[in-house]
């Protein structure tokens, strides 16, 4: 039977970004037979100009894992490492073959997963590659409020995997991690599993929502937008030469409060961002797409969206022109002593640079934007994401060939 609820948004209907403004994914279904609904038969594919999972719509599962090269593994084991994997992820994300079936996704097929690699600060001095490393990748500075652990941050590698279903995306993680300790080469410094809505959870494809319940994503770059690329991707003839046509990734694992957010009225909860959680609508707005009237003012003179509410403290309008892609999964990994859920945002963002994107908007929201009393940075990781390996190429070749 043609599971055709699901199927109407599994083929990537679910846009990252505004309702209905489809970001673009290069997404193919894929005839498994009868049976198999469009969730379990698209597959995306692995091999173009921009590695996978940037644009894509955001699946249903996600894993996030960095990886630490061994003392003593170079770039000789390194590169090795980047060519099995690239080899092993095509062929997951094709749909598997004998090498990558553990058993555990057998029946499924390929569900729209997504493997995206990138590289930590670390990985260059490992290597000898230091004069190879973007100046994007220095450190990101200190924020007054942030948490973190150093332990569940940084890494010399990193793979993010995203599928909807969740067998096919474990069986990634695990398929792609055995395959760094049978290298020798690296092993496992952290991980975080994270989800999303499910294709076909809603009556019509919509913007996600946040475990706050507040739609997000809404105000996304689009890749229809002329300056898109500029701003997401490393230009062809960029610095350095093999970051092009890649991108810089921020990750934050940020925990919510979701005790002292919950016991907020709606209406300050709105106030807080700026948007309606009803429907996501700007407060100067009536729908979630409307354009956002940072100048609208009440009856007594104040502004409709008020001076620190998140959106107008993170607008490229307020931060000169910074702007980024953010592809967060929500994560909750149980309860804390306090009997507070330990769940929150594993927040991605992707941007050209992160000094023209992440650092100067995450500098005024630390300043204190209204949202900052319910949340907690409590891991932070900056990667360089090289651009897709063509046919027969692995990710990050122009780097370490
Ligand atoms: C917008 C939630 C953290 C940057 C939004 C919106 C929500 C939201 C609900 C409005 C809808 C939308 O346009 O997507 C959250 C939550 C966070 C968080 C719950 C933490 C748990 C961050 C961080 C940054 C950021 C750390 C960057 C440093 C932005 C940007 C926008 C936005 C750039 C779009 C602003 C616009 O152009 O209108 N966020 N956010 N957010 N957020 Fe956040």
């Amino acid at each position: 039977r043609l599971l055709t609820t699901a199927g109407a948004t599994g083929a990537g209907g679910l846009a990252l970004g505004t309702t209905g403004g489809a970001l673009a994914h290069a997404a193919t279904t894929r005839d498994r037979g009868p049976g198999l609904s469009t969730v379990g038969s698209t597959s995306v594919p692995f091999h173009g100009t921009h590695q996978p999972g940037i644009t894509t719509p955001i699946q249903a599962h996600g894993h996030l894992a960095a990886f630490d090269l061994v003392p003593g593994a170079g770039r000789r084991q390194a590169a090795g490492l980047l060519r099995r994997w690239s080899t092993l992820a095509a062929d997951l994300m094709a749909g598997g073959t004998a090498e990558t079936d553990t058993g555990v996704a057998r029946d499924a097929g390929p569900a729209s997963l997504t493997v995206t690699f990138g590289f930590g600060r670390g990985f260059f001095d490992a290597t000898d590659l230091a004069h190879a490393r973007p100046a994007a990748l220095d450190p990101l500075p200190q924020f007054s409020s942030d948490h973190l652990d150093p332990e569940r941050s940084d890494g010399d590698l990193w793979v993010q995997i995203g599928a909807d279903d969740g067998l096919v995306a474990f069986q990634a993680l695990r398929v792609l991690q055995r395959a760094a300790i049978e290298s020798g080469a690296a092993r496992v410094r952290w991980q975080m599993s994270g989800f999303s809505r499910s294709p076909g959870a809603t009556a019509r494809p919509m913007t996600t929502r946040n475990l706050m319940g507040q739609v997000d994503g809404t105000n996304n770059p689009q890749p229809s937008d002329p300056d898109f690329d500029r701003r997401i991707f490393v230009p062809a003839g960029g610095e350095p030469g093999w970051m092009a046509h890649g991108s810089y990734a921020v990750v934050r694992r940020i925990r919510m409060l979701l005790d002292d957010w919950e016991a907020q009225s709606r209406a300050e909860q709105e106030r807080v961002i700026g948007r309606r959680k009803s429907d996501g609508a700007p407060l100067t707005g009536e729908e979630e797409t409307s354009p956002v009237d940072l100048d609208a003012v009440d009856e007594a003179g104040d502004p409709v969206i008020p001076a620190n509410a998140h959106i107008r403290v993170t607008s490229p309008d307020t931060n000169g022109g910074a702007a980024m892609l953010r592809r967060s999964f929500s994560f909750h990994d149980g309860f804390r002593a306090d009997g507070a859920p330990d769940a929150g945002l594993l927040f991605v963002c992707w941007q050209a640079d992160p000094l023209n994107g992440f650092v100067p908007v995450q500098r005024k929201l630390d300043r204190g934007d209204a949202l900052s009393a319910y949340i907690r940075h409590e891991a932070s990781a900056l990667f360089a994401v090289p651009g897709g390996a063509a046919e027969g190429e692995y990710v990050g070749q122009a780097l370490l060939e």
